[in-house]
């Protein structure tokens, strides 16, 4: 089965071709990166008028190196949410008409859903997959540390996600984000912090890894984002390339522990020895590096999937629309744009995001 995944929640648009297996044909992503790099931050706006210029080519381009074109496609599977409405809007009607005109099924993903189950994504060099990277079974602990979102899931299955813990108030990203701008080293801030960071002495400005001595799986990130502005404002920005390494590393250190530590954490308290990171954030090296030295040193499997799989993609989100349609899911054209996503209390929620209280048992 072939499936065709667009993927339009917030400043990438993107199409992709895979198969059930995962293993992915075509992986296109268009970034918004320098449309929105001069606000510090996505402008919802800006990006759905820019989703609506890039959407056609960049499908076209995923389907370029079918025989047959869509005409191979088996399926469509689209984002539907969390994200910004106006920019899901263009990837849903685009998928809605091209399923009609078409006569293909649709299915509406998740995008955490997506970003969950890339870890199964297989890319093909020469043709071949890469057979070497080995991937979780079920059930796994999930870290999913992006823009929006930071949380940590156990994974039963591609459709059976429950959460467990989440950030009280800003994402890890987002924290990654909003530092590099207060640093003056633009959007996205991420991977300018990931890379200044590896020159950097991360014991140089003591920050403390928010709530890694609190109970529970929650997060905080925006008291770290106080305490570096509060540094910046007492010590200034710093004038040279050593001293700005020097803060990044320390800024980077103090996030890293807090997810490696609370994701190893929900490891041994659902007694699940496998931990698969995603998102955005799954792309530092920092994190990557410190979550296998501590995952070796506890015995929990790790796996990462590569780079271009972490951050924002529609591969990822073609194979989670695969694994509904397995399961016999055909959502016609009856998909709805969410901007929030409804699973956000802790349980067990259906599709829609009602949560599914426990049977009380009558007999006592
Ligand atoms: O998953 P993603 O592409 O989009 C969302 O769903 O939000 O994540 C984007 C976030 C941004 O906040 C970006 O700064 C962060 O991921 N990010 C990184 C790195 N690469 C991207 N954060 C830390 N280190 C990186 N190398
Ligand atoms: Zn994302």
């Amino acid at each position: 089965m072939l499936v065709l995944g667009i993927e339009s929640s917030c400043d990438e648009t993107a199409a992709a071709v895979v198969d059930e297996g995962g293993l992915i044909y075509a992986d296109v992503v268009a970034s918004q990166v320098e449309l929105h790099q001069p606000y510090g931050g996505v402008v919802p706006e800006l990006a759905s008028r820019a989703h609506l210029t890039n959407i056609v080519p960049v499908i076209e381009s995923a389907l370029e190196g079918l025989p047959g074109g869509i005409r191979d496609v088996d399926a469509i599977a689209v984002t539907q949410g969390p994200g910004l409405v106006g920019a899901l809007l263009v990837g849903l009607q685009t998928a809605k008409a091209l399923a009609w005109v078409h006569g293909l099924p649709i299915v509406g993903v998740n995008h955490l859903d997506g970003h969950l189950l890339a870890v199964f994504l297989k890319r093909a060099a020469k043709g071949v997959a890469d057979p070497e990277r080995p991937v979780p079974s079920f059930p796994f602990v999930g870290l999913l540390a992006s823009g929006g979102h930071t949380a940590l899931y156990e994974v039963r299955s591609s459709a059976d996600v429950l959460l467990l813990g989440q950030t009280r108030d800003d994402a890890a990203g987002e924290a990654f984000d909003k530092v590099a701008k207060l640093l003056g080293l633009g959007y996205p801030g991420g991977p300018a912090i990931d890379r200044l960071a590896v020159s950097g002495d991360p014991r140089s400005v003591p920050f403390t890894a928010p709530m890694l001595h609190r109970k529970g799986l929650d997060f905080s990130f925006s008291g770290l984002k106080t305490a570096v502005a509060q540094h910046v404002q007492a010590a200034g920005v710093p004038a040279d390339s050593a001293a700005m390494a020097d803060i990044c590393a320390s800024f980077q250190a103090a996030v890293v522990e807090v997810l490696v530590r609370k994701s190893l954490a929900a490891c041994e308290a659902q007694g699940i020895p496998r931990l698969v990171l995603s998102g955005g954030v799954a792309a530092n090296r920092g994190l990557r590096s410190r979550a296998q030295e501590l995952c070796d040193e506890q015995g929990v499997s790790l796996f990462i999937p590569p780079v271009a799989s972490c951050t924002d993609n529609a591969a990822m989100i073609a194979y989670a629309g695969a694994q509904r349609l397995i399961s016999g899911a055909d959502d016609g054209g009856e998909i709805q744009a969410y901007s929030r996503d409804p699973n956000r209390r802790r349980g067990r929620f259906d599709r829609e995001g009602t949560l599914i209280t426990k049977k009380v048992s009558n007999t006592k």
